[in-house]
């Protein structure tokens, strides 16, 4: 639906001629007005149709207006539908009253005022168009965000790949070179101190280059999966911080997933270990991935200060780009994210179904030594 396209109205009233009325009434609108003669046949009519406002008379004689409406507002689809009474005889302030509390959110009285009946429907059917566009763009937003972090994770493993294929190559050159210099300019033995402190540099520098290609993409998951991944990480990680951190997985030879799975459940299985480093001044962490008949269940618990309720609840003023990101690449995948408290410290849960994956092509692996 654009800026330009018709809305729904729907018009009940038992007799004809008022129904014509409205008509002519709302005919300058351009919508699409619906005409209904009795309560079952405006109910059958919602039920197919998304209507942006209803006209409805208070006093129709099988079944009135506010009956109606009762009925109407059970149906969850049409909590939110905007509803105008039109009555003749019920207009005191009780009856308006008894219009509200059902939810109604205008009324209008007999004789009715074109204008006023127009400007009224006009703003109801300008507000489900925008309610209508909003969705639309909150949809497209979601979209977006989702390729973001995928273009994301492939800008990474380009610039992982040119560092360690690009750097990491001229380093490597550099160094054999200065070893063919020294081996061909015996003289050079008077410069081997200085010789030995530049290999040390470059031997630096090759490894800087290693650990940051390493990091912004790492090799092993598209080489060998998930789980070798998540080992390599996980040693280096106990080394460098100092926690004591375990992996079980189940089945113990975990299968390949497909790639987005395996990149999702890696970098939030990270980032959760980086908070773990980070917030948790924890001395045992452990992750677990189990691979069930559907889904993917992964958790990263820790033995830490815990977390506050407003973080596992996931208010915005309170949670980070960490746990947004995760929770984000889990849901464009369709999954979930939790977080709680384990008394003591904390644990993510991630759920990934696994049928929402396309069985894509594995990505070309990238070689690093
Ligand atoms: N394992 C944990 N233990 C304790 N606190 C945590 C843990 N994980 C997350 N938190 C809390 O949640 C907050 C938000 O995390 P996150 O969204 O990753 O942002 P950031 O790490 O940049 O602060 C952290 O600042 C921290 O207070
Ligand atoms: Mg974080």
């Amino acid at each position: 639906m654009t800026a330009k396209e018709k809305v729904n109205i729907l018009m009940v009233d038992d007799q004809p001629s008022k129904l014509l009325s409205y008509e002519v009434i709302l005919g300058e609108l351009g919508e699409n007005l619906v005409k209904a003669t009795s309560g079952k046949e405006a109910l059958e009519l919602l039920l197919k149709n998304d209507f942006a406002v209803v006209l409805m008379d208070v006093s129709m004689p099988e079944i009135d207006g506010f009956e109606m409406v009762d009925i109407i507002r059970q149906h969850p689809r049409f909590q939110k539908t905007a509803i105008i009474f039109i009555s003749a005889v019920h207009m005191t302030d009780l009856d308006r009253l008894k219009g509200y509390q059902r939810g109604a959110v205008d009324y209008i009285s007999v004789p009715v005022v074109p204008e006023l009946l127009r400007a009224k429907v006009s703003v109801f059917a300008e507000l489900h168009r925008k309610t209508h566009q909003l969705e639309l763009l909150n949809k497209e937003l979601r979209r977006l965000s989702g390729s973001l972090i995928s273009s994301q994770d492939e800008e990474r493993r380009r610039i992982a790949r040119e560092l360690h294929d690009g750097l990491g190559q001229d380093l490597t050159v550099v160094k054999i070179m200065l070893q063919g210099v020294f081996r061909d300019d015996p003289l050079a033995k008077s410069k081997q101190p200085a010789v030995a402190d530049i290999y040390k540099l470059i031997d630096g520098a090759l490894q800087q280059v290693r650990s940051v290609s390493y990091l912004l993409h790492p090799p092993l998951l598209d080489e060998v999966g998930l789980r070798s991944a998540l080992g390599w990480y996980l040693d280096g990680l106990s080394k460098r911080g100092g926690i004591d951190i375990t992996m079980e997985t189940q089945p113990q030879e975990f299968p390949r997933l497909a790639p987005e799975l395996e990149t999702t459940l890696f970098r939030v299985i990270q980032e959760a270990l980086t908070n773990v480093f980070r917030h948790s001044r924890a001395s045992k962490a452990c992750v677990t991935l189990e691979r069930k008949e559907a889904e993917i269940l992964a958790t990263v618990r820790d033995n830490g200060v815990g977390i506050h309720d407003e973080i596992s609840e996931f208010r915005p003023e309170s949670i980070g780009v960490g746990i947004g990101g995760m929770r984000q690449r889990v849901k464009e995948l369709g999954g979930q994210l939790a977080l709680r408290n384990a008394g003591p410290g904390t644990i993510v849960d991630v759920m990934i179904p696994i049928t929402s994956i396309p069985s894509a092509d594995r990505a070309v692996p990238v070689t690093v030594t």
